[in-house]
């Protein structure tokens, strides 16, 4: 049987202060997070729901860089954008604090020095890249160079987003500082890890096999890193941002944002109960819970809890339902190419619209796998849904109210079998969204508390009363006593999601209590009771306000495109001996598939008149095989073969990128025979 918790902490991710939240942060994390603590808190449980800004992290020094200012500046004004946002939305924190306060330093910084007490940490010095001319040690992500598996000369010292390798930065060809554009030189430094190796036996046992329950998803991630063996982390950094590294000799050396920023759950709780703050991080009758996106999985099930670990006198998460991620119209959510829906935008584009944007984004949620955001579907949902069904219902139920008796819940006579059956149904709601809700399945919980509008809805249109107010007024009364006990569940049930709507529905039916006990039950509103004045619950989102949406997305679309092409700088002049001995030939693909487990690679079989030969080319993302077959391309046919992924590639197709980064072959404007000569 599960064990049964006085409490439970609740945390959702710290989101980095260099930018405003957008729809991604708050389908993958917010809502969710948001939804379970209202379902906890409804149910009387004793719950704390902790957030908060993450402000450290190098891209905010980077920004504040190109800005000029101190990166205190750039977390002030995003911290405040984003609490403000998670505010207009409902995100019902018990604290939104943040990783600058005076609170997170020293309990950061206590931490770590207790860690270091305890000799958890290995000390090792190497050498890392440093920029001569900006003065720094570079982060993995500020170095680019070519990548050595498929030449991509954009490739991060972290990964080349070409062919999705991992990369270390000394791997990279011809490196170069992201900051400076100058050539980096390594320099010695020391830094204090931790050593996750040590702590993968418990992480085995604990993860595996004591946490079989949690999402396939969290699940399965945290086993393929885990069968991949874990190495020792590094816990500070060489950058004059963060928190000192509490140690002497240490100047110039900040805690890792990844060390520091998960312990802003604890101080944000500190920070709130500064005299009580140790029972929801340190009693075993604790229950602790992290709602985060997928990309963070490592750091709340692995890092994270080997830190607490370490430290001892810590409780670990019991579940962390990280969801996947959220796309919009087709594409990846992106900050910098500012493909994303801001919250501050929208709240201004739809005010007072903040529950149709938490029931599509819940509705459409990334739980399983990624999902697509677009505004037809945004559109739909809110006319097709909120307005005929949910809206509806009430509306309907409550002028028919006011109309036939002032106002007032009717008697209830006899019952009819039609009745009775209803009445089962609505008997059976709270059991069907905590089964989900238990779980952390808030699409299904969803789908289930608005079934039950679908249900009342269903009803009124069979039953009729309004054709029946002339001959059998009685009949009527029963009929919107049930249809009013209806809306009445669903103020409860609908709580959660829809906070907004469910509090102008029971300030509608003029309901003083909302509890998660009382759900189900046909008698919330009692005989006579006096309901106000009914008004339209949603609006009908017209076409020109999501046209409008698309439009803007395509703006940005097209200002990208002016952006993002920057032509390469030209290279230093050869002779025309060194150019002649390229042997550029016409050819023509005769065969073309998929090279397995890669996304890009796509394994050619070429006519080039001299031979036939195999070309391993990086187009799989944007052409079909069966749509390369036939084409006459370029290929430089001298190349020194190379291997990729098992394969010898025996030329290069020449082709040409497009500002959008898409690869257009090089053919000849009419065909010409295999084998002719480029020159
Ligand atoms: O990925 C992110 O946006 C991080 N700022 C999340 C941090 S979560 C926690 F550890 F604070
Ligand atoms: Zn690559």
């Amino acid at each position: 049987m599960a064990k049964e918790f006085k409490r439970t902490t609740v945390t959702a991710a710290l989101p980095y202060a260099n930018g405003p939240v957008h729809i991604g942060h708050l389908a993958g994390v917010y809502v969710p997070a948001d939804i379970y603590v209202r379902y906890l808190r409804l149910q009387h449980k004793d719950v704390l729901f902790i957030g908060g800004s993450d402000e450290h992290g190098v891209p905010i020094t980077l920004k504040a860089k190109k800005e000029g200012v101190n990166p205190q500046v750039i977390v002030d004004r995003y911290h405040n954008l984003i609490k403000k946002s998670f505010e207009a939305f409902g995100i019902s924190f018990d604290i939104y604090s943040r990783t600058s306060s005076k609170v997170h330093h020293k309990i950061a910084s206590d931490f770590f020095r207790s860690l270091y007490d305890k000799g958890e940490f290995v000390e090792k010095t190497s050498e890392q890249y440093f920029d001569e001319e900006a003065n720094q040690f570079l982060a993995d992500r500020y170095i680019t160079g070519t990548c050595p598996h498929c030449g991509n000369e954009r490739a991060y010292g972290d990964q080349c987003e070409s062919c999705g390798t991992s990369l270390s930065p000394t791997e990279l060809i011809n490196p170069h500082s992201a900051i400076s554009g100058k050539a980096p030189v390594m320099r010695e430094t020391t830094h204090w890890y931790l050593p996750l190796d040590k702590y993968e036996p418990f992480l085995r046992k604990w993860i595996l096999e004591d946490h079989k329950e949690w999402k396939t998803n969290v699940y399965g991630q945290c086993k393929s890193w885990l069968d991949m063996g874990l190495q020792p982390r590094a816990v500070s950094r060489d950058l004059d941002w963060g928190i000192p590294v509490p140690i002497e000799g240490a100047e110039g050396k900040v805690l890792y944002v990844w060390f520091d920023a998960p312990i802003g759950y604890i101080s944000n709780t500190a920070e709130l109960l500064p005299d009580s703050w140790e029972k929801w991080w340190k009693d075993k009758d604790t229950r602790l819970v992290h709602f985060i996106g997928k990309d963070n999985i490592v750091f709340h099930c692995i890092v994270f809890p080997s830190m607490l670990k370490a430290e001892g006198s810590y409780i670990l998460p019991d579940n962390v339902p990280a969801n996947e991620f959220l796309n919009l119209e087709g594409d990846k959510i992106s900050t910098s190419r500012n493909w994303a829906v801001w919250l501050n935008e929208y709240l201004e584009d739809f005010p007072g619209k903040q529950d149709v944007l938490r029931y599509v984004l819940t509705a459409n949620a990334p739980e399983t796998k990624d999902n697509d955001f677009t505004w037809k579907d945004f559109q739909a949902r809110n006319n097709n849904e909120l307005v005929a069904i949910f809206g509806n219902f009430v509306n309907r139920a409550m002028v028919l109210t006011h109309k036939y008796f002032e106002g007032k819940a009717p008697v209830m006579g006899p019952l009819s079998e039609y009745d009775q059956a209803t009445i089962a149904e609505v008997g059976d709601i709270r059991k069907n969204v905590e089964s989900y809700l238990d779980i952390f399945r808030f699409r299904d919980a969803q789908k289930e508390a608005m079934n039950l509008a679908r249900i009342g809805n269903k009803y009124l249109a069979d039953t009729e009363p309004w054709k029946l107010a002339k001959t059998d007024l009685g009949r009527v009364g029963t009929i919107l006593n049930l249809s009013l006990q209806i809306a009445a569940n669903l103020a409860i049930v609908l709580e959660p999601f829809l906070p907004f709507s469910a509090l102008k529905l029971r300030d509608m039916l003029g309901m003083k209590d909302c509890n998660w006990e009382s759900l189900g039950r046909i008698d919330l509103l009692p005989i006579g009771h006096q309901t106000n004045k009914p008004e339209l619950l949603f609006e009908k989102i017209e076409d020109a306000a999501v046209e409008a949406q698309v439009q803007k997305l395509q703006d940005t679309k097209k200002q990208n495109e002016v952006n993002e092409f920057k032509a390469a700088p030209a290279k230093s002049n050869i002779d025309y001996e060194l150019f002649s001995k390229m042997d550029i030939r016409i050819g023509s693909i005769l065969e073309a598939e998929r090279v397995p487990k890669t996304s890009k690679l796509m394994k050619l079989k070429i006519d080039t008149g001299i031979d036939q030969r195999t070309v391993v080319s990086g187009i799989a993302e944007q052409y079909k095989p069966e749509e390369v077959i036939g084409r006459q391309v370029c290929i430089l046919v001298n190349l020194e073969p190379r291997n990729l992924r098992g394969i010898e590639s025996q030329g290069m197709i020449l082709m040409a990128e497009n500002a959008d980064g898409k690869l257009e072959f090089i053919q000849p404007s009419e065909v010409v025979k295999n084998g002719s000569q480029v020159s």
